[in-house]
């Protein structure tokens, strides 16, 4: 028997993604990102990216049944990003897929977009192992997570960040040096010819013995010393200053993450988000896990910035372990807990 086909669907943020996935394979992945059109304002616009993905939602999944070479009928499930995100592009998703719902009479997942990130890489790798420690890094978050025996159920929220997420650090810290929106490929692919040890910024709660992250300080701290050069009237090293940044964010991330892999005798740990597509976090992750004998699972970049597959893969999950889908009535919730996966 062949297992259902979910139909995913992202609006979190400013990419619209529609993907589909039947058990833990991949069919289709579709994104079109508004990125380009918040690029002057230095960030997202919530309602720019709301009108983006009303216009970019329906040729997403007609594109993403294309690749897959199915039809709408054919769909036995939809999965959608319920939160946490921004309030008005959640609500295009989630209306979107209500409606796919009650055209083909399908049921209907509200998911969180944080286990999707996680989710996602079992389209990469298989099943996940349990319990597993993860490690989730994006735009707007950074957690430690520790999943019992199920993404589905049973996921306890370990530590997060206190003040900027690591990937609202590489924004800011982008901009700061000149760089466009988002930072965190262009200071990853600056940092690559830099030197990681020019600039030693500070790791804050590096030694704390909390499993919490802040990079507020460590933000600031590159805009003071950046600053302090331009007012000597030198020039700034660009790709020293983004190699240290990074390697500052990915020492605190992956020495955290070992921590709590330690402390909760977990040997596994699997890294999701945004940021986790920063090459220096995979190098050091994977260099730290050896070493600590955890075996470490990170899926490939495409796969770790936002996307409607992640969340397919999360919608097979629930549809494979009997999951109750959403009421038609579920909300868009902009700040849904990651102890929250699917909306009631
Ligand atoms: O998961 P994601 O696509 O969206 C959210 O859920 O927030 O993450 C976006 C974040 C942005 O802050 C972006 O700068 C960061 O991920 N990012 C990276 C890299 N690629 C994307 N950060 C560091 N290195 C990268 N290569
Ligand atoms: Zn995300």
């Amino acid at each position: 028997m062949t297992a259902p086909l979910v139909l995913g669907i992202e609006t979190s943020c400013d990419e619209t993604g529609a993907g589909l996935v039947r058990g833990h394979e991949l069919l289709a992945d579709a994104v079109a990102s508004s990125v380009d059109e918040h690029a002057r304002f230095g960030g997202v616009v919530p309602e720019v990216a709301s009108r983006a993905h009303l216009e970019a939602m329906v040729p997403a999944v007609q594109r993403a049944l294309a690749t897959a070479g199915a039809r709408l009928a054919d769909v036995d499930a939809i999965a959608v990003t319920a939160g946490p995100g921004l309030a008005g592009a959640l609500l295009v998703g989630v209306c979107a897929a209500k409606a796919y719902g009650l055209a083909l009479g399908k049921p209907v997942y509200g998911v969180n977009h944080l286990a999707a990130h996680v989710a996602v890489d079992q389209l990469e790798h298989g099943p996940l192992p349990a319990p597993v420690i993860a490690l989730l890094v994006s735009g707007g978050h950074s957690s430690l997570l520790l999943v019992v025996e199920r993404l589905t159920a049973d996921v306890v929220p370990l530590g997060a960040t206190i003040d900027d997420a690591a990937g609202e650090a590489y924004d800011k810290v982008a901009r700061v040096l000149g760089l466009p929106f988002p930072g965190g490929p262009p200071i990853d692919a600056a940092a690559a010819a830099g030197d990681p040890a020019a600039v030693s910024f500070p790791r804050a709660k590096y030694y704390d013995g909390t499993l919490d992250f802040s990079f507020s300080g460590l933000k600031t701290a590159v805009a003071r010393w950046v600053e302090a050069r331009e007012a000597a009237g030198r020039p700034v090293p660009v790709a020293d200053v983004a190699a240290s940044f990074q390697e500052a964010v990915a020492d605190v991330l992956t020495r955290k993450a070992v921590a709590a892999c330690r402390s909760y005798g977990v040997d596994q740990l699997v890294i999701g988000g945004g940021v986790a597509a920063n090459s220096r976090l995979r190098a050091l992750a994977a260099q730290r896990c050896e070493k600590a004998g955890i075996s470490l699972r990170v899926p490939r970049p495409g796969l770790c910035t936002d996307n409607g597959a992640m969340v397919a893969a999360l919608g097979a999950d629930l549809v494979a372990a009997g999951a109750a889908p959403s009421s038609l009535a579920f909300p868009a919730d902009s700040a849904m807990p990651v102890t929250s996966i699917v909306a009631a």
